[in-house]
């Protein structure tokens, strides 16, 4: 039997009209229409006024980090429960990242371990220079907590919505919470343009400023004129036309992505397992269909994904949360319920991440039923 694999791209829309018009016209560059075109096409649907196109969703969380100042000694507040790239550019600037664990129902940044970081950060005189919340898995944080907490502070919100194009918090697009926000189209998610990323602001300045930045710097001058330190974070003109052509389908896309999530809830009502609760306004994405294995399943998530690739079915723990991992030991952080328990440790342990492809048949998802319930009873 093949191999399902956790997330692979779904090409199936007019991805190679707009690559032939990339080639027809020889834009092959770093810029150009097609690039212009998808900034416009997802400013439009993430509801952010100014977009700029990168090379990855990772450097679109550097350009933003500068872009709200941070820098040398700085402190960035970041989610715990995520992946490494939402926090390694808050260190390539220079600043110390502070991490804050999950609420036990969205899953993302808890606002009650927030509250008490900036508290304590207020009284040590040191508040962050920024929050960076993601809505991991295509979940949204809880804004409707987070933001008004953010704003007492003054302290500006970056919204890495990387795995959550599509997803919406009381009907506003997921990417439309913070100051600045990015996208990821890394090739497993739920759009690609086989590597790239956006970022969104709320100023032409600042885009501006970022474009300066993600171009090498380069004053306005003829000759090479440089001020201050740039990177080559531009997406390809050829990329950008993969995009568009998603972007048309992201819809069918994420009715496809829905089923394959209600598809495993049915299947595995009666398993060992636990889906992730709903929330109010909350309407996922479902990137990736994961669920939690119950306390009395004797495996972690780690040994029971481990089993399942014997069977040839690529699944994942869910992500190891940042305070643990060895790079980040020395960072501090922030417990939801203020001890020595976290919930993200908790979330990683016994989160399992399920194939979870556009193109994935009710068949497949049988398979990937009946191997788990094989597993874990
Ligand atoms: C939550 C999160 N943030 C940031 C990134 C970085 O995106 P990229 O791989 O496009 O650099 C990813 C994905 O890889 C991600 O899942």
């Amino acid at each position: 039997m093949a191999r399902l694999l956790l997330s692979p791209p779904y090409i199936g829309g007019r991805e190679e009209v707009y690559v032939r018009e990339a080639f027809e016209s020889n834009w092959i560059a770093p810029l150009g229409p097609q690039v212009t075109a998808l900034e416009e096409a997802l400013a439009a649907r993430v509801e952010m006024p100014y977009a700029l196109a990168t090379a990855s969703g990772t450097s679109a969380l550097h350009l933003a980090l500068k872009a709200l100042g941070v820098g040398k000694g700085d402190r960035v507040f970041c989610s715990s429960f995520t992946f490494a790239a939402s926090c390694n550019p808050i260190v390539y600037q220079g600043a110390e990242p502070v991490f804050i664990d999950s609420d036990p129902v969205t899953l993302n940044l808890s606002a009650d371990a927030l509250s008490r970081a900036l508290a304590d950060a207020k009284r040590e005189g040191k508040l962050p220079r920024a929050v960076v919340v993601v809505d991991l898995y295509g979940r949204s944080a809880d804004f409707d907590r987070i933001l008004p907490l953010c704003r007492e502070y003054g302290v500006p919100v970056l919204e890495d919505a990387a795995e959550a194009l599509g997803a919406t918090y009381h009907g506003r697009p997921c990417g439309s919470f913070g100051d600045l926000s990015v996208l990821s189209f890394n090739g497993n998610k739920i759009i690609t343009t086989s590597g790239g990323g956006m970022v969104f602001c709320r100023e032409e300045s600042l885009r501006q400023k970022m474009l300066f930045w993600a171009t090498q710097a380069k004053e306005p001058v003829l000759h090479y004129e440089h001020t201050e330190i740039g990177y080559n974070y531009r997406l390809s003109n050829v990329c950008a036309a993969i995009g568009r052509g998603q972007l048309e389908i992201l819809d069918e896309k994420l009715s496809r992505r829905l089923a394959n999530h209600e598809s495993y809830r049915a299947l595995l009502a009666d398993a060992p397992v636990t889906f992730a609760p709903e929330f109010d306004g909350n309407r996922e994405n479902h990137w990736l269909s994961f669920c939690f294995l119950n306390d009395d399943v004797a495996l972690t998530s780690e040994q029971v994904c481990l089993k399942l690739l014997e069977m040839d079915l690529e699944t994942r723990p869910a992500w190891k949360p940042m305070h643990a991992q060895p790079v980040f030991s020395s960072c501090r952080a922030y417990s939801h319920g203020g001890g020595e328990d976290f919930v993200s440790d908790r979330l990683y342990d016994r989160g399992v991440c399920l194939p979870s492809g556009d193109l994935l048949t009710e068949d497949d998802r049988v398979r990937v039923a009946e191997a788990l319930r094989s597993i874990i009873g």
